[in-house]
């Protein structure tokens, strides 16, 4: 499993950038940013606070896209990609995540509209020889979704909640055409979220995609009222998270809502496991999505076999 922590060569870099800036500015740009992404829809961070996302959003954005690689990997451990596009990339943080994960990628392009990400995350692939090669673009995907080319792995992270709601399956449908092999979506673990990448899901099984996770199946999505789909990681805060945060937690946890698609299918899984399992002496029981329903599995500790795989259940676990 790769590591939930930023690289350490991101960190020495963001470390560098670091040097001289105000924290009590820092930490007052973090909270604004943090406060609009909560209260306002759509809501984008500003030229000056984008320093302030790499201390204190983009440690947890990470975290959730290598997790969401890794069970890519899992899901379909011969896939071994050679180009990324990641779009709205702002510091780089999917790019990142990616080359982490798969040592095969030999060539990164990011499409990020705002300037001032751009030039940060120029700026914070100092010294990473594969990064320090990718193009890094200029577009904004709602008036251009259309991209040149075709990339085994697209990545799009918190960024559709940046989208406005009308060009929403144009930016998908430009993802999808961009997509030789598989994308990958992830968005905050919100209802809000999780309906954006429901839609996603709908429009990319129309036009002939495989879902390869978290779902287990094909069918409409059973999830039904007010309940969403989502999954969360727990990742460490540094000092300086914890400084520009102003708390002392030594760590926090990110909930968020995820899609890998592609071209082609995947071995099937029987099952994901939608919320932290119940595990007592007696039985272990999860809420577990199934071939098109979800359903409370309970499994008694004197069914001694299955009780030992169920006790080992974990939030977010595909079962095979
Ligand atoms: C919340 S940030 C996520 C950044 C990064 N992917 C991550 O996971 O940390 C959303 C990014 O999408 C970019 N973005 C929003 N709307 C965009 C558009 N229409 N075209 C291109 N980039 C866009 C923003 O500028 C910002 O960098």
């Amino acid at each position: 499993m790769t590591s939930r922590n930023l690289p350490a060569a991101l960190v020495a870099a963001r470390d560098r950038l670091l040097e001289g800036v105000s924290r009590r500015d820092l930490r007052q740009q973090a909270a604004e940013l943090s406060l609009r992404y909560r209260t306002v829809a759509g809501s984008h961070a500003r030229a000056e606070e984008v320093l302030s996302y790499t201390v204190t959003r983009m440690p947890a954005t990470y975290a959730a896209v290598s997790a969401v690689l890794d069970e890519l990997n899992r899901r379909v451990p011969t896939f071994a990609p050679t180009s990324l596009l990641d779009l709205g990339s702002g510091p780089g943080t999917a790019a990142w995540a990616a080359v982490t994960t798969f040592e095969t990628l030999a060539c990164v392009t990011m499409v990020e509209e705002e300037l001032a990400f751009r030039a940060l995350a120029a700026r914070l692939v100092d010294g990473h020889a594969l990064l320090e090669r990718a193009t890094i673009s200029q577009a904004n995907l709602e008036r251009q979704p259309e991209l040149a080319g075709q990339y085994n792995l697209v990545t799009a992270a918190f960024m559709l909640a940046e989208i406005s709601a009308q060009r929403l399956a144009a930016v998908i449908e430009g993802a999808w055409k961009a997509t030789s092999d598989v994308l990958v979506l992830v968005e905050p673990g919100t209802p809000a979220g999780f309906a954006r990448l429901r839609s996603a899901r709908e429009q990319i099984i129309a036009s002939g995609g495989h879902v390869i996770a978290p779902c287990p199946h094909q069918s409409a999505c059973p999830m039904a009222g007010n309940d969403w789909c989502h999954f969360a990681v727990r990742l460490p805060r540094d000092r300086e998270h914890r400084q520009v945060k102003g708390v002392d937690v030594p760590f926090e946890d990110e909930k968020y809502a995820y899609l890998v698609l592609a071209r082609k299918p995947a071995t099937a899984i029987l099952g994901r496991v939608l919320r932290p399992p119940r595990v007592d002496k007696v039985a272990a029981a999860a809420t577990i999505c199934g071939k098109g329903q979800i359903e409370e599995r309970r499994v008694l500790s004197r069914h001694r076999d299955e009780y030992r795989v169920a006790r080992n259940w974990r939030w977010g676990d595909a079962i095979t």
